[in-house]
């Protein structure tokens, strides 16, 4: 049978029928929301990423509260590091009193429900701005990086971070964590891991706001993070975090990388969430603010995409807005 006996547009004429069939939607659920935390008072725009703001922790939980009404279900952490906690062994990184623990107390203790989640990575404390400890030739370290990344790591456990996530690429890193995590007692706190994380270059206007950009020069992160051509190499990274305890996997960046998300969730089948990374944040701002595309529109179809590619979730500096959005819509 054909047409004129199969017509799809009949299932589209009306909104009954495609609200009936369609198959993703985006809720407040999917959303997590990446936060920048600083030490000075009060709030700073981050001029690549309108809207988005650096935080003081009184300015934070603000700014929980918000999230919390909106029930949006966890906030990513992402701590500015003063010039003078950057050091090369990026020691400050574990320290119980530092900016991420303290931002994660206050958090835990003001917003029990909403979900925490802490980066685990050195860029913020290295004076180079890599994401592990370097030899002489300026090459990250794994195994060195591997056991400060612990460190890190459980130190946000004490602190009460729900979900650590390391973001670094170094291997054996979730392993490391997770034993060290069990060992310690902690065995409640969940590993997000950024597992098919890629060399890319739309993370510029993020290391801009935690002030990695000018540490880190010239040099790139091509020897730990994935090279954008590859996509079995991101399975092989899912698998292998999988095997060593993750409890949940992301690939970043994401709306180029859509396939890479389709890919894993169909072949592993596990919660599985999406990076909307800075650079395409700061793209579809600056269109926005050309009056080039709508808004509202774009970026909700942007992160409904990411439902329909398999994502079980977005960190994505939308989430207040586009929770917001989806509220009014009903
Ligand atoms: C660092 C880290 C980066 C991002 C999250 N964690 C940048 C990088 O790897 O250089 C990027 C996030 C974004 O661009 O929004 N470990």
């Amino acid at each position: 049978m054909t047409y004129p006996y199969l017509r799809p547009r009949r299932m589209r004429r009306d909104e009954f029928s495609r609200r009936l069939m369609r198959e993703s939607v985006l809720t407040a659920d999917d959303l997590i929301y990446p936060v920048f935390v600083h030490e000075p008072a009060g709030r700073a725009a981050v001029p690549s990423m309108p809207g988005v703001e650096r935080l003081s922790i009184d300015e934070l939980l603000r700014v929980a509260e918000t999230a919390s009404e909106l029930r949006i279900p966890a906030l990513a952490l992402f701590p500015v590091t003063a010039p003078e906690a950057k050091s090369l062994d990026a020691a400050s990184a574990w320290d119980d009193d530092g900016l991420c623990q303290r931002a994660v107390r206050a958090l835990k203790d003001r917003f029990p429900e909403l979900g925490v989640i802490t980066d685990v990575a050195l860029d913020p404390y290295t004076s180079h701005g890599q994401d592990g400890i370097v030899d002489e030739a300026g090459y990250v370290i794994n195994d060195t990086t591997v056991e400060a990344l612990v460190n890190q790591a459980l130190s946000h456990a004490r602190a009460g971070a729900d979900v650590v996530a390391p973001s670094d690429m170094m291997d054996g890193r979730i392993g490391a964590i997770r034993a060290a995590l069990e060992q310690d007692g902690f065995i409640h706190t969940r590993i997000l891991a950024y597992a098919a994380k890629y060399a890319s270059s739309f993370y510029g206007p993020f290391r801009d706001a935690v002030g990695s950009a000018s540490a880190l020069g010239k040099a790139d992160k091509r020897t730990y993070q994935m090279d954008p051509g590859n996509s079995d190499e991101a399975l092989r990274e899912v698998a292998l975090d999988l095997e060593e305890g993750a409890d949940m996997v992301m690939v970043k960046p994401g709306m180029p990388y859509l396939d890479i998300v389709r890919r894993v969730k169909d072949e592993f089948g596990v919660p599985t969430y999406a990076y909307q990374v800075s650079g395409e944040y700061a793209m579809l701002k600056a269109a926005f603010a050309n009056g080039w595309l709508d808004e509202r529109a774009c970026a909700l179809e942007a992160l409904l995409g990411f439902k329909r590619a398999g994502a079980d979730g977005v960190l994505t500096y939308f989430a207040l807005d586009a929770a917001r959005w989806l509220r009014e819509a009903g």
